[in-house]
């Protein structure tokens, strides 16, 4: 069991939920929102029955394996920026793995934590009334994967051939995702557009193939608009918006 005393001493003036087992901490979250829970409240779990990734699809969260959680947000942003959130977690999970690990890691517009091109983590945010859920796994210990996950993930025991602690991910990831949100917050979307483009590889000149519902787009990325949406850049010089993931290499 994670030492979720260390956690919290380590994090004044914040409460560290941390459960044996649950469906998925994006539900134990959206509740403490519903009780009215203080912004930055997180809950997580050694292992998640029902853990929830994007589009629909599920998690797998091992017990003991790697790190579930999710914070409760309340950010006075206006409903624009909000697709920043995801960014800006991003690149403060992203900071947090490497200056814990060592490991660099790439980002994936919007919002997968990569070493190389296998996937180690990533994020979902949900609405919730007035609250934003945001939810980060990142495979930790795990051995090995699933067939069809195989090919495509990665955790930091398989990048590195060491068996991490994961108190000081998650404390330094906390950490971070306050100094990130407090510059998307204090300085706009702009600065985090910026620190993204810089983060990762994928925002500016990347082959890729961009899945749209039941369409396979193929091109070039072109950096991301004011918005903070990714520009796809077509052989035949045409360009699409991209305003939701489903982005890999081609
Ligand atoms: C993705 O599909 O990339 C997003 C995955 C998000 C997984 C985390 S694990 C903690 C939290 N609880 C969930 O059920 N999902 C998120």
């Amino acid at each position: 069991m994670l030492n979720v005393d260390f956690v919290s001493e380590s994090l004044e003036n914040r409460t560290v939920l941390w459960l044996e087992q649950t469906d998925s901490t994006m539900l134990d979250a959206a509740r403490l929102a519903d009780g009215g829970c203080p912004s930055g409240t997180v809950v997580g779990a050694e292992e998640q029955t029902a853990g929830q990734g994007r589009h629909g699809r599920g998690w797998l969260s091992g017990k003991e394996e790697g790190l579930y959680f999710s914070t409760v947000l309340r950010l006075p942003l206006q409903p624009a920026q909000q697709p920043m959130v995801t960014m800006a977690v991003g690149l403060a999970v992203a900071e947090a793995i490497t200056s814990t690990t060592g490991i660099p890691v790439d980002l994936r517009w919007p919002n997968d934590i990569l070493v190389g091109d296998r996937k180690l983590c990533g994020i979902l945010v949900q609405q919730h009334n007035s609250a934003l859920v945001c939810g980060i796994g990142i495979n930790v210990n795990q051995e090995a994967f699933p067939q069809e996950l195989a090919p495509i993930a990665t955790s930091l025991l398989l990048s590195s051939g060491r068996r991490l602690a994961r108190e000081p991910i998650l404390i330094e990831a906390l950490r971070a995702m306050d100094r990130h949100l407090d510059i998307l917050v204090n300085q706009g979307t702009e600065a985090i557009l910026q620190l993204f483009t810089a983060a990762s590889s994928y925002v500016s000149g990347r082959r890729v193939v961009v899945e749209q519902g039941d369409t396979l787009l193929r091109g070039t990325t072109a950096g991301l608009d004011a918005s903070g949406f990714l520009l796809l850049r077509h052989d035949d010089g045409s360009q699409t918006l991209i305003l939701a993931g489903g982005v890999r290499p081609e």
